[in-house]
């Protein structure tokens, strides 16, 4: 379904029904990268709620330029789609990033966390000069800049031919602004290390044992700064785990789900 939020229209896949669970994607893929782990949850008896990030996908609206404008966009959602309190938030990626800034602002929403393929630290200058350098050429190239760049480090070597192909196809499709602003967006993001002791959910931590863009040493600093967080390390994945490996992943996810979910205070 289409819902207008903060002046953007947003596409969201409902699907299922049960407790709900949100998935939000990374950067520059759209929901459609959940759709193999969503069939699992949904058979499972979840709610599966699967935005398309502002300017990705399906959703239109100015383009964000501050993972920010992702979490207020989120929230809205949820308060537009009837659904209050707290639910678990899975974030792949950049999706980890928002569910970072959305655990900072409002807790009361989250009532546990899967983190997926991500990181707690900052980008380094270099890394801050680098997103800034391709922002400037997707804008004049097109998204081909970051797909092509992407691709290689994304898979673990196990990955099909078709897969990478179907991604690739995904990555270039993705609008060229909101690829940009995407880029900036996370430049600009703060060290989330701090909060890591702060996260008073459960959480399980999510890792494809070969990922070159948040590799398993990263996932190890979420687990440990995480009070109890679970470390699940995805065998024959890179980056990509949940299309690469996603019955591991889905099986995972369930599993975490389908304890009660307790805050621990
Ligand atoms: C993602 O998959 O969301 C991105 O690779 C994250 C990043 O570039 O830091």
């Amino acid at each position: 379904m289409d819902v207008s939020i903060e002046g953007a229209r947003m596409h969201v896949a409902v699907l299922g029904a049960g407790s709900p669970v949100l998935l939000v994607h990374g950067f520059p893929f759209s929901s459609s990268m959940w759709d193999p782990i969503a069939r699992r949850l949904v058979e499972g008896g979840y709610k599966v709620l699967i935005p398309d990030l502002r300017g990705f996908g399906k959703s239109t609206g100015v383009p964000a330029t501050a993972l920010g404008t992702f979490t207020t966009d989120l929230l809205g959602l949820l308060d537009t789609l009837w659904v209050t309190g707290a639910l678990p938030w899975v974030g792949f990626s950049m999706g980890g990033y928002v569910a970072f800034d959305a655990w900072r602002r409002r807790p009361n929403r989250i009532s546990a966390l899967a983190l997926v393929d991500t990181r707690a630290g900052a980008d380094d200058d270099a890394a801050r000069a680098g997103r800034s350098a391709t922002a400037a050429r997707v804008e004049r190239e097109g998204s081909s800049v970051v797909a092509d760049a992407m691709l290689p480090k994304l898979f673990a070597p196990a990955a099909s031919a078709s897969l990478r192909q179907a991604v690739h196809a995904s990555m270039v499709a993705a609008a060229p602004a909101a690829v940009a602003g995407a880029l900036r967006a996370m430049a600009a993001r703060p060290d989330s290390t701090p909060t890591l002791p702060t996260i008073k959910v459960r959480t399980l931590v999510m890792v494809g044992a070969e990922d070159a863009i948040t590799p398993p040493g990263d996932a190890e600093v979420l687990a440990q700064g995480i009070p109890g967080a679970r470390l699940r390390v995805v065998k024959d994945a890179g980056h990509l785990s949940p299309l690469e490996q996603p019955s591991a992943v889905a099986e995972a996810l369930l599993e975490f789900l389908a304890n009660p979910v307790k805050p621990r205070r």
